[in-house]
């Protein structure tokens, strides 16, 4: 067997068997094949696709590349949560004190933000002194005293993932669906929880652009984690316009601490329904318990105040301040007027979250530095009602904001008479 012989099969459109998979993820994770060739031959998987017994097994070979998490030592059914990425997707931040609200242990690995998509890693660093860096017997220990722990992936966690992202990001690979349930599924599988519910985000702002697509990338996530013995659900859900009314950082933590506080004025509907559901889903496949009584117990601890403490707790066990989470008077900002009258049909979540990183609050090579108070705090939103000047959007950025921004940012609001 050698690599170009896959090569050519699956560029010939055949299958390659569970052996031939395993070759090339191995040997490309310990640096034996060169990046030219893996780049062809995710293009011919990118164009040709895979078989649900090729996505299985390339996500078993990619879990076995590095660490499987053992979460054994943790009493009952840990479960996990993960989204397919967003704009103003801070669902994380409000559904893990929920959950561990109610008993149920959250063991939670995150990742940092990737393009116009957020990051829970960056959005808990943005608060002074959090750390998401923990030994395994600390976030052990967190989770079974506390029911939550929080923290960034291991160095060795899907090693096979980390070269394959990387590549794929400049070979135009990214979006193919069993290369990302592939990615996903590596990682949620290897970080050792005993359920997930799965996130996929679907529209502008989001790698699935229709909704026929979003749905074959969750069946196909949903059959390789309940193939490896794990309880998965998948919620498909909207990213045409960014989630609640914050994007960046900071911004994001400080909304999500809003709506645990039971103070809709500073967030939106949207978010609360997304983490009212990810949240009832996720105590459902935990505790058995029906439906209805999931969704009605995950809305009263939110109005009991419960997750707002759990919340708080979760910052402070891991060194954060809480008191630091507030919005953060930036050197520089700007309004965005209403340019006419009318209903905001739309805002376009792959143009705010455009603005947000020209701003600072996202990366644009793995290296940047993040201006973690940078971002967009929409005023207005998709249903709005508004007359021509009102202000519909803000700015805020530690660096100049050009003319370019600004425009990009009006354009993101489509405004119909
Ligand atoms: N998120 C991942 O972790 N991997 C992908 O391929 C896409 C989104």
């Amino acid at each position: 067997m050698n690599i170009i012989e896959i090569i050519e099969k699956k560029k010939n459109r055949q299958e390659l068997s569970a052996n031939e998979i395993e070759y090339f993820i191995k040997k490309y994770t310990a640096n034996e094949i060169a990046d030219y060739q893996i780049s062809a031959l995710l293009m011919a998987i990118r164009i040709n696709g895979m078989t649900d017994n090729e996505t299985f097994y390339l996500t078993k070979s990619m879990i076995e590349s590095g660490d499987v998490i053992d979460l054994s030592s943790i009493d009952g059914f840990k479960v996990d949560k993960h989204s397919t990425g967003g704009v103003g997707d801070k669902v994380t931040l409000v559904v893990t004190p929920i959950i561990a609200a109610l008993g149920v242990p959250v063991a939670k690995f995150s990742g940092k933000g990737l393009g116009i998509t957020g990051g829970t890693i960056d959005k808990l660093e943005s608060v002074n002194g959090f750390r998401t860096e923990l030994t395994s017997e600390e976030f052990i220990n967190n989770v079974n005293q506390y029911k939550i722990a929080v923290a960034g992936q291991t160095a060795n966690l899907v090693p096979a993932d980390k070269k394959l992202y990387a590549l794929r990001d400049v070979t135009g690979t990214v979006d193919s669906i069993p290369l990302i349930a592939a990615s996903i599924m590596s990682k949620k599988i290897a970080s050792g929880a005993d359920g997930i519910v799965l996130d996929v985000k679907c529209g502008s702002g989001a790698f699935m652009k229709t909704f026929e697509e979003a749905k074959l990338l969750a069946d196909t996530m949903s059959s390789i984690g309940e193939k490896l013995g794990r309880k998965v659900v998948a919620h498909i859900s909207d990213m045409d316009n960014p989630l609640g009314l914050m994007v960046g950082n900071k911004m994001e933590v400080v909304e999500a601490m809003e709506l645990l506080s039971g103070n809709m004025n500073n967030t939106h509907e949207d978010l609360y329904e997304e983490c009212v559901i990810i949240s009832s889903l996720m105590y459902e496949i935990a505790t058995g318990k029906s439906k209805e009584e999931s969704l009605s117990t995950v809305k009263e601890v939110i109005e009991n105040g419960k997750a707002l403490e759990k919340f708080k707790e979760l910052i402070t066990i891991q060194g954060g301040d809480v008191s630091d989470i507030h919005l953060k008077e930036t050197k520089y900002s700007e309004e965005i007027k209403a340019v006419n009258s009318g209903t905001i049909e739309r805002v376009n979540a792959l143009l705010i979250g455009e603005v947000s990183v020209a701003l600072g609050a996202g990366r644009l090579t793995k290296e940047s530095t993040l201006d973690y108070d940078a971002g967009v705090a929409l005023v207005g939103k998709n249903g709005m009602q508004v007359k021509q000047g009102d202000v519909i959007a803000k700015l805020y950025s530690n660096k100049e904001i050009t003319e370019d921004i600004i425009k990009k940012a009006e354009q993101a609001f489509v405004i119909k008479l």
